[in-house]
């Protein structure tokens, strides 16, 4: 790892912070549609006596109200299934740029449903925002890892979930009554991420394409190569370039990976497996129900005010964000994602401790402290984490199907999350975090044997183990590419790093 690897420029920090816009209206579009809720009922209401001269049925308005705020999650599935297709078509840079105009439409549709008196205004919009905030869950951690140095990319990984707690950080303030969360101001709260969308629009032009996406996709060595000295600060890019061009000599000999191909081809099972799981771990550890019903938590254990322990939440998970940015490059990706399992099935206990001995004085203080520690343990791995390890997982030919692919499970699993808490909480009542318990020692363990240590790798470094670790080409639609590494000692290294 030589010190010229390490140089920050503005001009890479400029780029990754523009990118970053796109991780900011996703956390900041998750976490906004909780504060205005009966706002949005009541404004249901109003339509609908507009219209039919009659009072909304109550369980019609809560199907609107659930409708409204899962379709989200719909969109997002199909957003972020179809980046792989988008930002190979367009490039990394161009796709941003287009898929700004998903936020416009979407936050313009909102804005303007109290004016059209439509409540299906609001219903479009938030699908809109969703396929919006699908794009970029894949946009984002692509471009930012195909842009950072080999020993900073885990780093600036992290970034994007920075992004996504700041922007849910952002939602939760400006939600408050007494600011954008009021009768008269909530269309606007909801449109308001039209702002950064025009304004990463403005910035893009200024920042690069990606080099790899030059190189490997376009052959465009020249301009690569211009990037590259402009991103590092320095004449002597050979090291890149020539990273680049053995993944690129690679990639010839491939064929164009299809999501099915994925699937086919032995050398990519592995990874994928392991991309998907980690996805998984991130959402079924429970973490949306604390951010989607933290409110409701809190009262239950006896909370004064939970809008206040709800924004506390959303400052603890900014702030282990950043430590974990700290540590992602010296703990290694492995570590800290054990340790973040692991401390949040720990949480969960404790949660379900003090809402089963609510009545016992101070134990709402013992609950904020559980959520608390959930939070930041989530921050620590789980959450930044799964979002960047599939872009390191894979090369550049089948890095795109394999984001696309694990977005959508991530986003799946965050839908059938927040559908389904609202009735298992129903069923188990104070029980119901233990299901989590039970998930986070399920994943723990996968990890534990599963999940290679990617830290300081090339991307090439980290493809070319799992080639080795794959089968013998016979239960394989390719041959696997010739490494000169023994197999047992690549999985094994991983495995004790
Ligand atoms: C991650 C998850 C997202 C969650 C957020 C909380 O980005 O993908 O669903 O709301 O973390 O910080």
């Amino acid at each position: 790892m030589e010190s010229q690897d390490k140089q920050v420029t503005g001009y890479l920090l400029f780029s990754l912070a523009t990118a970053v816009i796109g991780s900011l209206q996703f956390g900041y579009n998750t976490g906004v549609i909780n504060a205005p809720e009966m706002k949005l009922k009541s404004f249901f209401n109003v339509t609908w006596y507009k219209r039919y001269n009659e009072e909304i049925d109550p369980g019609v308005c809560t199907i609107v109200w659930s409708v409204a705020v899962s379709i989200f999650s719909v969109g997002g599935m199909v957003g972020s299934f179809s980046v792989g297709v988008i930002a190979n078509r367009f490039g990394r840079r161009r796709s941003m740029i287009l898929v700004n105009s998903l936020a416009v439409i979407g936050g313009l549709l909102m804005g303007f449903s109290t004016i059209c008196s439509s409540y299906e205004m609001v219903i479009a919009g938030r699908l809109v925002i969703g396929l919006f905030c699908g794009l970029f869950t894949g946009l984002t951690p692509m471009y930012v890892g195909e842009v950072s140095p080999t020993p900073l990319r885990g780093a600036f990984g992290t970034l994007h979930q920075l992004g996504v707690v700041v922007g849910i950080l952002i939602a939760q303030i400006f939600g408050l009554e007494a600011l954008l969360g009021s009768d008269n101001l909530w269309p606007l709260l909801l449109a308001l991420t039209v702002a950064p969308a025009v304004l990463q629009c403005i910035l893009l032009p200024f920042c690069p394409e990606s080099p790899r996406f030059l190189l490997i996709n376009l052959k465009q060595e020249e301009e690569a190569r211009n990037v590259l000295v402009r991103l590092r600060g320095s004449e002597d890019v050979s090291k890149d370039l020539q990273e680049m061009k053995e993944e690129s000599a690679k990639m010839a000999k491939e064929k164009k990976v299809t999501i099915a191909e994925l699937f086919r081809t032995a050398a990519y099972r592995q990874p994928l497996f392991i991309a998907v799981m980690l996805q998984l771990s991130q959402q079924l550890s429970g973490i949306n129900a604390v951010f989607y019903y933290s409110t409701g938590i809190f009262s239950s254990a006896g909370v004064q005010k939970p809008i206040y322990a709800t924004i506390g939440a959303g400052v603890v998970n900014t702030i282990f964000t950043i430590v974990s940015l700290f540590l992602v490059e010296k703990a290694g990706r492995r570590t800290l994602h054990l340790l973040g399992l692991g401390g949040m099935a720990v949480s969960a206990l404790l949660m379900t401790v003090s809402l089963l001995l609510d009545k016992i004085p101070g134990m709402s203080y013992v609950a904020i402290l559980a959520v608390m520690l959930f939070v930041a343990m989530f921050e620590l791995g789980p959450g930044p984490i799964p979002w960047f390890i599939v872009a390191e997982l894979f090369s550049q030919g089948p890095r795109p199907a394999a984001m696309a692919l694990a977005g959508c499970c991530n986003w799946t699993a965050n839908f059938l999350v927040g559908m389904s808490f609202p009735t298992l909480q129903g069923w188990l009542g104070p029980w119901v975090f233990l299901i989590f318990t039970g998930l986070l020692i399920v994943f723990f363990i996968f990890t534990f044997i599963k999940v290679p240590e990617t830290k300081g790798k090339t991307f090439d470094e980290i493809a070319r183990g799992f080639s080795s670790a794959a089968p013998p080409p016979s239960s394989s639609t390719e041959d696997p590419p010739a490494t000169g590494l023994d197999n047992n000692s690549v999985t094994s290294s991983w495995v004790c790093t």
